[in-house]
């Protein structure tokens, strides 16, 4: 079993990508081309900066990583899928029971490779919504930790090249140069999801990107680790194991945000959450912007989940290509011939949920699934202002709130969930998503503090370092 990484190779692989030439020579030809979009969109401003960075070794679960100084264009990315599991069956859908996939199904093989592109285009696509963040770094640690999601995302667009490349030819190789020619926010050629073109302009959106919508990103590898199409489901199962830094990263920021918060107020003597002209006097972030910066971003974040209620997820199940969160321990047949779901919709008395065919409700489903993991870090979150004894609660709007997709696009309702006429919602949204105001006010605290163990005031240290180095130590050696 390929548990080590072969670091002699160009491109670091597990695959044995020496024995399949034909392959190699197209990664070797796509590989110039990512280092010179890495170059003009990675982060702006760092590329001769010597960053603590891990780099994967080996797949399995203990010790995968190694840290070190690297250069950033130097990075080793390369293509690490997870060991193959002997005699894997497919776990869902019509195929199930069949040996898993070890090429693609003539069948399926468009549905497959869009599930890909679409899924690679997301990974550089944060890279390019984040390159400016490392200027304003509130500190060494978190500007490796932004330089460590962003070579991990490089990372992720290899694993689906190499997919695209060793298995779908011609237009796989065309789909893998096209990754590198859309622009996140480009009019001519964008992104190909709505969340992943909007700016990420401060540090605050990006702990709350990482949190929000990398978490969505998990969610979909988990559905894709599930895959029949075994080389599919062995690059999403490593890329988890890289994502968990991500949600930790968006977890433990805004988390070390709220704590700053809490203790300035508390130090201030300030008690009332609302009191929002003092406390960001103190220069630090109050709570009420924070829960309208959580609202904007899982609203945006839910569109990525689509319609609740769509064929093609079932299709994709059906065929055996998408699973759902954590299927193999679902208590059912795995099929849902007759099955039904829950789905709440927009009825003639405010929002009803109706029994929909449990195939068509798919993405309602993971959406659901993805609502339960955040609230349970949104609840983490209020242990942190519950032990400052501020009186203040961050919850997560409802699924109503705020959508550009999906069975409530054409609705309106408050973040508690009452529905809302167009007017009723001009009229108060301002208060619900933040404000210009708002955002004027947390560019104001993006203040760059390089110093080793030194942090912006807006936001608390960590309790501990990246791979157990001590509270001054060098994350970043700036060039
Ligand atoms: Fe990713
Ligand atoms: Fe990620």
């Amino acid at each position: 079993m390929n548990f080590q990484v072969n670091y002699d190779d160009l491109i670091p692989n597990n695959v044995d990508l020496s024995s399949d030439q034909r392959l190699m020579r197209a990664l070797e030809q796509w590989h110039p081309g990512y280092i010179d979009w890495w170059k003009a969109m990675g982060p702006d401003g760092f590329q001769e900066a010597e960053v603590y960075l891990r780099t994967a070794v080996s797949v399995d679960s203990k010790g995968w990583a190694r840290f070190g100084y690297v250069k950033m264009p130097e990075y080793r990315w390369g293509v690490l899928l997870a060991p193959q599991v002997e005699g894997r069956e497919i776990a869902f859908g019509e195929h199930k029971g069949e040996p898993a996939w070890q090429e693609v199904p003539g069948e399926y093989r468009a549905m497959l490779r869009r599930l890909i592109v679409i899924q690679g285009d997301t990974e550089p696509a944060s890279v390019e919504q984040q390159r400016h963040l490392g200027a304003t770094a509130p500190s060494l640690y978190d500007m490796r930790n932004l330089f460590q999601v962003n070579v991990e995302e490089g990372r992720h667009l290899w694993a689906m090249v190499y997919l695209l490349q060793k298995y779908f030819g011609r237009d796989g190789r065309e789909e893998a140069a096209e990754l590198l020619m859309r622009r996140s926010g480009d009019e001519d050629k964008p992104r190909m999801l709505a969340a992943f073109n909007a700016p990420t302009p401060d540090w605050l959106s990006f702990f709350m990107f990482t949190f929000f919508t990398d978490r969505d990103g998990k969610m979909q590898l988990e559905s894709l680790a599930q895959s029949g199409f075994d080389p599919l489901s062995r690059s999403c199962r490593f890329m988890l194991t890289e994502e968990a830094h991500h949600m930790f990263v968006g977890e433990s920021g805004v988390s070390r945000t709220i704590q700053r918060t809490c203790e300035a107020m508390k130090e201030a003597g300030i008690e009332d959450p609302y009191d929002v002209d003092a406390i960001r006097a103190l220069g630090v972030i109050d709570l009420p912007t924070l829960q309208r910066k959580a609202n904007l971003h899982l609203s945006a974040t839910l569109d990525l989940f689509g319609s609740e209620i769509s064929t093609n997820a079932a299709n994709a199940f059906n065929a055996g290509l998408k699973g759902r969160y954590q299927e193999t321990k679902i208590d059912d047949d795995h099929q849902l011939r007759d099955s039904v779901y829950e789905v709440l919709k927009p009825g003639e008395n405010g929002f009803e949920t109706e029994d929909v065919p449990a195939l068509t409700a798919l993405n309602a489903r993971l959406r659901d699934d993805y609502v339960d993991d955040c609230a349970k870090g949104v609840g983490r979150w209020n242990k942190v202002i519950a032990r400052t004894g501020i009186d203040f609660e961050i919850t997560l709007p409802h699924v109503a709130f705020n959508r550009g997709i999906g069975l409530f696009s054409d609705c309106h309702a408050s973040p508690a969930g009452e529905p809302l006429s167009h007017a009723e919602w001009e009229a108060a949204k301002s208060a619900w998503l933040p404000s210009s105001g708002d955002v004027e006010f947390i560019h104001s605290l993006m203040k760059p503090e390089r110093r080793p163990g030194r942090y912006a005031a807006w936001i608390a240290p960590p309790k501990v370092g990246i791979d157990g180095k001590p509270g001054d130590f060098e994350y970043v050696k700036i060039a």
